[in-house]
């Protein structure tokens, strides 16, 4: 039988207290709200809230009925991620133990508590509070973990003998004896041991098949079996890769028409004991940030679009080729756009500095299985990080990890981030967090600096103009020292500002410590990680200066630091050509594209004050121009959207960004005039609104309702042009749809959304 998946993100009733189980007495008291997945338990301000604001108990509630011609299937509920303890009730029984922590999978068998063809009420208690028995809590973390139902839940129905898990193993890929080892496992709930036939089949993404190997398998009665198939001279296939991240799926079949497929890449990423890190054989050195899954607003509960959206800013904004997911496993849709944008990933547990007792201990074994085998076909992850971040050594626990970590996944390396030196290498790499300003040399033969910079030089994009470019030029010295060194490469703390405890960051709630803001919007330091790129992909040409005579210590700008990939600029102030640069290599000698220093423009304090303008040449071909006005009068509020089009679900989301500039479109950062957004139609602002523009930016977010048309969106601010915006909200598929029932003899997939009634 033909497993059925229903996406169940849809219309949940949500009680923003611990109301308990629904019993008949309750329907008249309690009033829910009406939500989508994924969900946030509080919307708070971006910053300036408490962190107790989300430390609550909630439930949600939801009715499905499950049609009679499915009484013979087992039926389940999988839930991607509930923060941060979650228990399931079935028609007011509980249907599995409390599942503690927030950051990984869990499924439910709730065949037995279904009532077939009649209508089931589920619930789920979800705990919130930061609670000292769940990892990463017992101490103070440097984050803030949020509540709610935030990742998306699945119904699946699938016959007794089903395809449990998959798998995939590329091997031998720089030889011509490419294969492929698929790992399937199956489970039986019959109560009979089962002969059938297994195909697996290898195939481009758009179905086609290159490959097909049938094999016979058994399971016993009531028992998880496990085969091995192997698919041989496989010469043709293409290399999954940074700038070719190609893509196939695995697909396995039973006799029983029961079928699971997944995605996968054939790559080979080794760290080598030469210090380097090879991808298909040649060395890249790593250079990315760490990433916190935090959005202003709405915690950690972003839809697929902006979790897909950070792999974008990551590839394409900031030419990282690495990300790492501090501090837990990430959203699947992130990881998912990761693969497809050739995106390196190093993925770790959930925990920070503290380790807890035996139970708390026995989660993070728990966790370390439940990351790998829900992660281990990304060809994106290239290192799994199993160890508690920067706690001390514990030989017990961290090699009981590692074991774990080489048993599910031998094709992986593993690291454990630390920050004591000299701690007790059990891991493959050496994953090192080095704040010194002169980073240390590498510990080990396999070296990986996976944090610099962070809290030892906190950066608000409105910060006097010197800090946020000394802010940038720290980045760019540490990635030269690390492209000098045997070292794999360096992730620099961090990709984006984020949301934290009293006992950390600037105060309001947030460490700005990124290269971005909390909104995603660039400081001086992105525009270092941009200039990285090769010019052919895109020329960058970026000052690190808003150009104004005054405001910098000493009056004058002594040094004017551009940060480029272009040969060569000339210099104007006014009509008059001041100076040619070039990058400076003797300080940043080990970088693709060095920054340059430009020395000497000062001009006299109270002279007329005349705009830059640069020139950037690659050869004798000027590739690049750019602008900056000197008057600094407001002259436009830039007011955009990520997304023109949204799916009528409720949850979906873009993000508005506004800015204020001047007739040359450059920021003013001391413009932090409010502004005033308006929306009609089926969607509805996520924000503070009025907006006061921290320097002279900011952002939005504007959610889709669950009905389709266009919201119509206008920004105001004193003294300039009113902006308006048009968001089409698209009505959803009908595989997006959870509906309607059907009594079914055997379903196509397109009937597969009819089978479970969802209310
Ligand atoms: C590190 C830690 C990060 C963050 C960072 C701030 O020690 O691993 O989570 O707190 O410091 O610089």
């Amino acid at each position: 039988m033909q497993r059925l998946t229903q996406n169940l993100n849809l219309d949940w009733d949500y009680f923003p207290y611990d109301c308990g189980v629904w019993t008949r007495s309750q329907r008249d008291e309690t009033v829910p709200v009406r939500v989508s997945l994924p969900h946030t338990n509080v919307e708070l301000p971006y910053h300036n809230f408490s962190e107790r604001e989300f430390c609550f108990v909630s439930w949600y509630r939801k009715s499905i009925t499950v049609a009679e011609s499915l009484r013979s299937h087992r039926i389940l509920l999988d839930f991607e991620g509930v923060m941060t303890a979650a228990t399931l009730y079935v028609n007011g029984q509980p249907a599995g133990p409390e599942h503690r922590g927030g950051y990984t999978p869990f499924s439910h068998d709730i065949t037995a508590f279904l009532h077939f063809g009649e209508e089931n009420q589920i619930e789920v208690r979800v705990d919130s509070t930061e609670r000292p028995d769940i990892p990463p809590f017992g101490g103070t973390v440097d984050f803030l973990t949020f509540g709610g139902i935030y990742r998306d839940v699945h119904l699946r129905a699938v016959d007794p003998l089903h395809i449990d898990e998959l798998f995939v193993r590329p091997r031998d890929l720089l030889s011509c004896g490419k294969r492929l080892e698929v790992d399937v496992w199956l489970k039986n709930h019959g109560d009979q041991r089962h002969h059938t036939t297994l195909a697996v089949q290898l195939c481009h993404l758009n179905g086609e098949v290159c490959r097909q190997v049938d094999c016979p398998v058994s399971v016993e009665a009531k028992a998880t079996g496990q085969t091995t198939v192997t698919l041989e001279s496989l010469a043709g296939i293409q290399l999954w890769d940074i700038d070719n991240p190609c893509l196939y799926e695995i697909r396995a079949t039973l006799g029983n028409g029961d079928s699971f497929s997944t995605r996968f890449g054939f790559r080979q990423a080794e760290f080598r004991e030469d210090g380097a890190f090879y991808l298909n054989g040649r060395t890249l050195k790593l250079r990315g940030l760490n990433r916190h899954q935090t959005f202003p607003y709405i915690g950690a509960a972003a839809p697929a679009r902006l979790q897909r959206r950070d792999a974008d800013i990551l590839k394409h904004e900031l030419d990282c080729n690495v990300v790492r997911t501090s501090h837990y496993p990430q959203s699947r849709h992130f990881l998912d756009r990761c693969d497809e944008l050739g995106l390196l990933v190093l993925e770790e547990i959930p925990g920070w500095q503290h380790i807890g007792d035996a139970a708390w201990q026995e989660l993070v074994i728990r966790d370390v299985e439940a990351m790998i085998r829900r992660d281990r076909n990304h060809p994106s992850i290239i290192l799994w990080g199993v160890r508690i971040n920067e706690s001390p050594d514990h030989h017990e626990l961290y090699s009981r990890t590692n074991a774990l970590a080489r048993q599910l996944d031998p094709t992986r390396a593993t690291g454990g981030i630390r920050c004591i030196w000299d701690s007790e290498l059990l891991e493959d790499v050496y994953t090192m967090n080095d704040f010194g300003y002169d980073l240390k040399p590498p510990a080990a033969a396999r070296y990986l600096n996976t944090e610099f910079g962070g809290h030892m030089f906190p950066t608000k994009s409105f910060d006097q103009e010197e800090r946020v470019q000394q802010h940038a030029l720290r980045h760019a010295r540490a990635h030269s020292l690390i492209g000098g060194m045997k070292s794999a490469g360096g992730i620099g703390w961090c990709a984006f500002d984020y949301n934290t405890h009293a006992g950390f960051g600037s105060g309001d709630r947030i460490c700005y410590h990124g290269v971005m803001d909390i909104f995603r919007q660039p400081k001086f330091a992105a525009h270092f990680y941009a200039s990285q790129v090769a010019p052919e992909k895109r020329v960058i040409l970026e000052p690190a200066s808003y150009w104004k005579m005054g405001d910098k210590n000493g009056d004058t700008p002594e040094q004017l630091v551009v940060f480029s990939n272009v040969e060569k600029i000339e210099v104007y102030v006014g009509a008059e050509l001041r100076t040619t640069a070039w990058p400076d290599k003797a300080q940043y000698p080990h970088l693709p594209h060095a920054p340059f220093l430009i020395q000497g423009l000062g001009s006299l304090w109270g002279s007329h004050w005349q705009p830059l303008r640069l020139i950037g040449y690659i050869g004798d071909r000027m590739v690049a121009e750019r602008l900056v006005a000197a008057d600094g009068v407001p002259a436009q509020l830039h007011f955009a959207a990520d997304d023109v089009e949204l799916w009528a679900d409720g949850a979906d989301m873009t993000r508005l960004s506004l800015r204020i500039t001047d007739a040359h479109g450059n920021l003013l950062p001391y413009a932090s005039q409010p502004v005033t957004v308006m929306c009609q139609g089926p969607g509805q602002l996520v924000g503070d609104n009025p907006f006061p523009l921290p320097g002279g930016r900011g952002a939005l977010y504007v959610r889709a309702a669950r009905r389709a048309g266009i919201i119509r969106i206008t920004a105001n601010t004193p003294r300039l042009p009113t902006q308006h915006l048009t968001i089409h909200v698209r009505p959803l598929k009908k595989e997006q749809q959870g509906s309607r029932r059907l009594r079914k003899r055997r379903p196509s997939i397109s009937q597969a959304s009819r089978l479970i009634e969802v209310s």
